[in-house]
């Protein structure tokens, strides 16, 4: 091979790299996911396309739905993921609606295939997201209704109702299916435990708050 062969060779692996870092581009108008398919792909198979109709690109009442914000941190998280809307199969993208009770808080986690694009529908949210290392730089707004704020793909961050009333948020995602990893529950709540020498020593503490944070998932 000459050089210049190797050069156009180590761009194109380069280019698919970065393509397999998204959720891949459709090859046709829609693929409603066929939930009952027993075919595996990445993603889901299409539903027939004859069959296909309105209903499938429709999700009703998103903003009335009623959850239930009472639980240890005060928050409940809708998301319309592929999971919850078939129709969004393919497509890279999907929506999550986030309720808080007063002072609620989504806790710090990560979205693995997504950048997050918030929109304060009701109330005032801190929120925040955190760089990787070394820097670990921590960026943080208060946010009003009506403000929009950024969460880069896989970074952690977290949304925190600062007011007495409920607060409401409307999230786009640049994935079908961005996945969440919660830290505390990853770290703290594995299955099975993390033995609590490990994270002693990963958070500079005595095994007995390890132990005790454990008992918390
Ligand atoms: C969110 O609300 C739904 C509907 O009330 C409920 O089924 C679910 O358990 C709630 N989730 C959490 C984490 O509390
Ligand atoms: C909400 O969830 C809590 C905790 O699981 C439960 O005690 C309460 O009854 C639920 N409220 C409603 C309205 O379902």
């Amino acid at each position: 091979m000459t050089p210049r062969f190797l050069l156009v060779g180590l761009l194109l692996a380069t280019c698919s790299l970065i393509v397999m870092a998204f959720d891949p581009s459709p090859l046709q108008d829609f693929c409603v996911a066929d939930r009952n398919s027993k075919v595996l792909v990445n993603g889901f198979a299409c539903k027939d396309p004859k069959m296909v109709n309105a209903d499938d690109f429709l999700f009703k009442g998103l903003l009335g739905m009623m959850v239930n914000t009472t639980n240890a941190v005060g928050s409940n998280v809708t998301n319309l993921n592929v999971e919850l809307f078939p129709g969004l199969n393919t497509l890279g993208i999907s929506l999550a609606r986030i309720e808080y009770a007063p002072w609620g808080l989504n806790a710090p986690h990560y979205h693995p295939r997504a950048t997050e694009v918030l929109t304060v529908i009701e109330g005032t949210l801190q929120v925040g997201f955190i760089t990787t290392n070394p820097n670990n730089r921590f960026f943080t707004k208060r946010l009003q209704k009506g403000d929009v704020f950024i969460f880069p793909k896989a970074l952690i961050h977290f949304q925190q109702n600062v007011g007495n009333g409920y607060a409401l948020a409307l999230s786009s995602l640049s994935s079908q299916n961005p996945g969440v990893v919660t830290i505390a529950n990853a770290v703290f709540g594995s299955n099975p435990d993390i033995s609590d020498d490990t994270l002693a020593k990963a958070f500079q503490v005595d095994k007995k708050v390890i132990d005790e944070i454990q008992s918390n998932f």
